[in-house]
């Protein structure tokens, strides 16, 4: 899987995608997630960037010809999926991560200050994505959500295909409650089940655990949820008939 993110402020990017797993996946070549700086693409002597808006009014507005160029360059003659992470796209969701994975190539792009001529959104960009509704200072730190997200499912990345697909919003719910060493902390002891060593039983109540998290914090979620066998049918009516 191959990111290019687009940005004014590629040591940013570095900083975080250069560690932890995402970092060691980029180490083995499992992904690459490479930050590019805009400013490279700027034309004149003073590496501009950004310029005041036409019609007036305050802050500063990306200048669309560094981007094109930019752009241009990582394209590389093909057409690449780009994405503009903007408060004013589609929510992000663990799909959509799904569908970005599937492209191979995607380039993701950090507007600044108060956005982009809106002239290189219509010229290169396929889609925007929002990671949720408020604003932020840049498009850095979506980006690098949506990198991350994207990067986990890449097989090596994680040990293996469970460590994504038993997780929250794989198949609509919210994960049920983990568990460590002690067995009784500060009096809070572990729930009794989890020691029994029954598998069937354990994971039958991580499914209802994770059906009632689902029902009582995310019922958007809950509303559009699809039982996926007889278990989840008697659970889910277990949990109609307490209501
Ligand atoms: C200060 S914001 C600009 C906000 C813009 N003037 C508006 O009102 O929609 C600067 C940049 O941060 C990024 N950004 C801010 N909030 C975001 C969000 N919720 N999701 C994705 N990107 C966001 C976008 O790239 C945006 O161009």
């Amino acid at each position: 899987m191959k990111i290019d993110i687009m940005t004014l402020f590629p040591e940013m990017v570095d900083a975080v995608m250069r560690e932890s797993i995402i970092g060691r996946a980029q180490e083995k070549g499992l992904v690459s997630v490479n930050a590019t700086n805009i400013r490279d693409y700027a034309l004149d002597k003073h590496h501009k960037a950004d310029d005041a808006p036409y019609g007036g009014g305050r802050g500063q507005v990306m200048l669309a010809e560094p981007l094109f160029l930019c752009h241009e360059a990582l394209c590389g003659g093909s057409h690449v999926h780009t994405v503009f992470l903007s408060a004013q796209g589609r929510p992000f969701c663990q799909q959509k991560a799904r569908e970005l994975l599937s492209c191979g190539h995607v380039i993701l792009v950090c507007g600044h200050y108060e956005g982009v001529d809106q002239r290189f959104l219509d010229a290169c960009v396929d889609e925007e994505i929002s990671i949720g509704d408020f604003v932020l200072t840049g498009g850095e730190i979506p980006a690098m959500a949506v990198a991350d997200a994207v990067c986990r499912m890449v097989p090596g990345v994680l040990p293996d295909e469970d460590a994504f697909t038993c997780e929250s919003h794989w198949d609509g719910l919210l994960e049920h409650p983990h568990y460590t060493r002690p067995e009784n902390w500060r009096g809070r002891p572990v729930p009794e089940i989890l020691l029994s060593g029954h598998h069937a039983n354990i994971e039958r109540w991580r499914r209802e655990m994770s059906l009632r998290r689902t029902r009582d914090d995310r019922p958007d979620l809950f509303s559009e949820f699809i039982p996926r066998d007889k278990t989840d049918q008697k659970l889910l009516e277990k949990l109609t008939n307490e209501q």
